[in-house]
């Protein structure tokens, strides 16, 4: 499946342009409707995305109707500076007024094969809109790094696309760390994925995704489109520069 590409100058205009969309889709819902679930993504691009949201939206959206989730998390203290919810929570957490019980964080801190289980529970019991019996969320975010991973789905793990669980316990194959990550078919099952790459370093992977150029199947991201949903790419000028 092809996807929208949203093409920027810089992160800062890319973030502008997803932060003026989220706040359209806030506004557009309907006003009955229960909250919107969106799942964050770590990396460069959402710190950006973070500052934009807690400087100019922190009035303009009404926090209190998202729910927040995450697609993955490093296995390490909320302290700790490799922590996705801890920058989330210092670039905008502690910058809007959203209660406590919206934000849903994978505990980093836990034992990893507990916490996996622990937070697909809690996934199923916040999220209740199920389709081929998996959570949909709304919205995911995620970001794609230079080998191609999402979220945390690295290339030699791909069978995390066929996983029936929820989610699962990963590990960098480089650093060894161990990590906390949504698996493949609830990336597909969401309503909304929304990719969010910047850089020179993401130019090539760019351009072999999209254009499916030869080896491009070894790339977790270029699976994790919604099988019936909206599928969109912002990206700025240096990774859309090969295009
Ligand atoms: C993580 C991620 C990961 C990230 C990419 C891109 O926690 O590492 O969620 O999938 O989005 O590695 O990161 P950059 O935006 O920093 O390149």
């Amino acid at each position: 499946m092809k996807p929208t590409v949203k093409k920027y100058k810089t992160p800062i205009e890319l973030s502008e342009a997803f932060a003026a969309e989220l706040k359209n889709i806030m506004y557009e819902r309907p006003v009955d409707r229960s909250n919107v679930n969106i799942v964050l993504s770590g990396g460069s691009t959402p710190k950006i995305l973070f500052n934009v949201l807690s400087e100019e939206y922190a009035e303009k959206i009404d926090w209190e109707k998202i729910n927040f989730f995450w697609g993955d998390e490093r296995c390490v203290l909320p302290t700790d500076e490799e922590s996705n919810y801890g920058m989330t929570k210092k670039y905008l957490l502690d910058k809007i007024e959203i209660p406590e019980r919206n934000i849903h964080r994978i505990v980093g801190e836990n034992q990893p094969e507990r916490e996996a289980d622990r937070y697909a529970r809690e996934i199923d019991e916040n999220i209740l809109t199920i389709s081929n019996g998996l959570p949909e969320f709304d919205i995911i975010i995620l970001g794609m790094g230079t080998d191609g991973h999402t979220a945390s789905i690295f290339p030699n793990k791909l069978e995390l696309f066929n996983s029936d669980k929820v989610c699962a316990v990963a590990e960098h194959p480089s650093t060894g760390q161990k990590r906390i990550t949504l698996t493949g078919k609830v990336i597909k099952n969401s309503k909304r994925v929304i990719f969010m790459i910047t850089g020179n370093e993401k130019a090539e992977i760019v351009k072999n995704i999209l254009e499916k150029k030869k080896g491009y199947e070894k790339y977790p991201a270029a699976y994790a489109f919604p099988e019936d949903g909206i599928y969109e790419w912002y990206i700025d000028e240096k990774a859309a520069k090969l295009l």
